[in-house]
């Protein structure tokens, strides 16, 4: 979603918004813009599309070592260049860069206008330029705290003038932002990922906080004015994670990078000798989760259908009733809270803010929160109990693919842990570290035929709506594989359990509506033959992700492709792996722009 960055010091401010707002790109945008003063002049340049169309009409040579830029992704106003960031008050002097959304912005912008201001955009964000110009008066800092105290919504907000040379002000409500430090140099950004190349020390700013940076010093404090004291974080991520090496795509790296990724979020986490799971990172005592009575995993998209496979795993082999809710939906259900509940948010960005205000929706009810999140410092994970990081590596692109296997292994060591607690032995323990500890061998074996599922993809590509099939714990898995296809490639597909289509979906069946079918070798899988016959029998094209090419499933199937055999509570690892191939060579047969998909966002901040 919008990204945003900031940067005053000696260097030329133009070159590093620039590659700034690239590196941002990865989150999603339309439009970019930038904002660099030179010479107490505001030199303004702003394009719909992409990062490449604006470097086009800034000149080479723009002088300036301060200003700031943002990558838009539309909610208020169409995309065009006039709605692209950064705003201007009327004089032309102020310039804001917003991320977020100002929920009063037609009040404001009314008021506004009865008083004189002339507004040039249709953007909510541009209420903010009017208002930090009506309160200015030679202080940018007291300005936009004026400004924020009237606005209702989320924001991060840049703002300079170019009567406070070399300031650049910034303040967070719901929305990342973070101040990063190298000598004689400063950046604000909304994302690590941004300053990466350029400094290694950043603050990581809460909600309520304003953050004034000049070259040489920042301050931060709160709207009254109390000076907040920050700890200096360092960065432990290498610029070279977030590169995409010799492959033609993010996706197809990350979906590569399984076998290592989790074997990191394995690693120094096991406890072989006591065959349980080591997670310092919980906060919480042995004896507090023994007295866990329930769990309420909450998350979106993806993450919702890790947290959905995790829910079937808990119940299974900890025997703790285990529900899962959209947060989405939780933070405005008014849940009910009971003691001895304890309530798990995954994110992979921990910035998404239907979860993030779960959240803290939980917490005003006195609930215990754990976050399952991959950025480290991310708002999710500061904010909750405890947690545990799922150690993927940055996930660029916008699917969502090493996430979710990391975020599987994460909460199934919390599900090992919760286990041996209670019923499950030292042997049974032992065996489900070995399966743990197998996974990233078989997850190898599955790409090196990754050019098979290439085959499957130009064969199938051309449909319009697919269907996903599962049942048991791979049930989730379908929905996920049919997220993927859909947000990639732009085909329509539908996730069901494979028990389920009898009662509607087989009505879409005909021989032009593939359906992906998940069989493997468990309690479930003559059910799932059953199904496969009966869209066989319908002439549906179905292609099975199976465990093994015995007649049985050939004689149904249409094409086969085979995974490594499991224990049966592994197989989602396993099983996600030819559903994300499946769906990157659907969008390359497609001509599909694969790391950035049409209208999506990697960390959706606004509502
Ligand atoms: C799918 C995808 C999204 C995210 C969802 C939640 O590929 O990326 O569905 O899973 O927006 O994002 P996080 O996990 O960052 O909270």
């Amino acid at each position: 979603m919008c990204g945003i960055i900031g940067y005053c010091g000696s260097r030329s401010a133009t070159r590093l918004l620039l590659s700034g707002l690239k590196r941002l790109e990865y989150r999603g945008y339309d439009s970019a813009g930038i904002g660099v003063v030179h010479e107490n002049a505001l030199q303004l340049y702003k394009k719909a599309g992409k990062i490449e169309t604006l470097q086009s009409i800034v000149p080479d040579e723009l002088e300036g070592n301060w200003g700031i830029g943002h990558n838009r992704w539309a909610t208020h106003g169409e995309v065009n260049d006039i709605n692209a960031h950064p705003h201007t008050d009327c004089t032309g002097k102020i310039a804001i860069c917003h991320n977020g959304i100002i929920e009063n912005c037609e009040s404001l912008r009314n008021r506004l206008e009865i008083e004189g201001h002339r507004f040039s955009s249709q953007t909510d964000s541009e209420v903010i330029a009017h208002l930090v110009e009506s309160f200015y008066e030679g202080n940018l800092e007291f300005a936009l705290k004026a400004t924020v105290s009237l606005l209702e919504g989320t924001y991060g907000i840049l703002a300079i003038s170019v009567d406070n040379p070399r300031q650049i002000v910034g303040a967070r409500n719901g929305s990342p932002m973070i101040i990063a430090i190298a000598d004689n140099e400063k950046f604000i950004a909304s994302d690590v990922s941004a300053v990466l190349a350029h400094a290694k020390q950043v603050i990581y700013l809460e909600d309520g906080e304003v953050a004034s940076i000049n070259p040489d010093n920042y301050e931060i404090s709160d709207v009254r004015n109390r000076s907040i004291d920050k700890k200096i974080e360092i960065i432990s991520l290498e610029l070279k994670e977030m590169e995409k090496g010799n492959y033609s795509h993010y996706m197809l790296k990350e979906i590569h990078e399984q076998t290592d990724s989790i074997s990191r979020a394995l690693k120094g986490r096991i406890d072989e000798k006591q065959a349980t799971a080591l997670l310092v990172g919980l906060n919480m005592s042995e004896t507090e989760l023994l007295a866990v009575k329930r769990i309420t995993i909450t998350a979106a998209g993806t993450s919702f259908y890790a947290a959905r496979v995790v829910a079937y795993l808990l119940e299974k082999i900890a025997r703790i009733p285990t529900t899962t809710e959209l947060s989405s939906e939780l933070r405005y259900r008014n849940p009910v809270v009971e003691r001895g509940t304890l309530y798990i948010a995954v994110s992979q960005s921990g910035e998404t803010i239907d979860t993030l205000m779960a959240v803290q929706e939980l917490q005003r009810k006195g609930a215990p929160v754990l976050s399952v999140s991959n950025v480290v410092g991310s708002s999710i994970a500061r904010e909750s109990h405890g947690g545990i990081y799922i150690h993927s590596g940055p996930e660029i692109a916008v699917a969502s693919t090493k996430a979710f296997t990391n975020q599987l292994a994460a909460m199934y060591m919390f599900a090992l842990k919760m286990a041996r607690m209670r019923h499950m032995a030292w042997s049974e323990g032992k065996k489900f570290i070995k399966n743990l500890s197998n996974l990233s061998d078989k997850i190898g074996e599955i790409l090196k035929n990754a050019d098979k599922i290439e085959q499957l993809a130009r064969k199938y590509s051309g449909a319009k709506n697919f269907l996903f099939l599962g049942r048991g714990i791979n049930f989730p898995v379908a929905l996920e594989g049919a997220l993927k296809l859909k947000e990639v490639a732009y085909i329509h597909a539908e996730g069901y359990s494979a028990a389920e289509i009898k009662h509607g979906p087989i009505a879409l069946i005909n021989s032009r509506t593939p359906s992906i079918f998940l069989v493997s070798d468990d309690h479930l899988y003559s059910k799932v033959l059953t199904s496969m016959k009966e869209v066989k029998v319908r002439n549906g094209p179905v292609i099975a992700i199976s465990t093994e090419r015995n007649e049985q499933i050939s004689r149904i199937a249409d094409d086969v492709f085979q995974i490594p055999k499991a224990e049966e509570d592994f197989y989602p690892f396993l099983m996600v792996i030819p559903l994300q191939l499946f769906a990157y060579y659907c969008a390359l047969e497609l001509g599909c722009d694969v790391d950035q998909p049409r209208n999506l966002a990697k960390s959706v901040t606004v509502e």
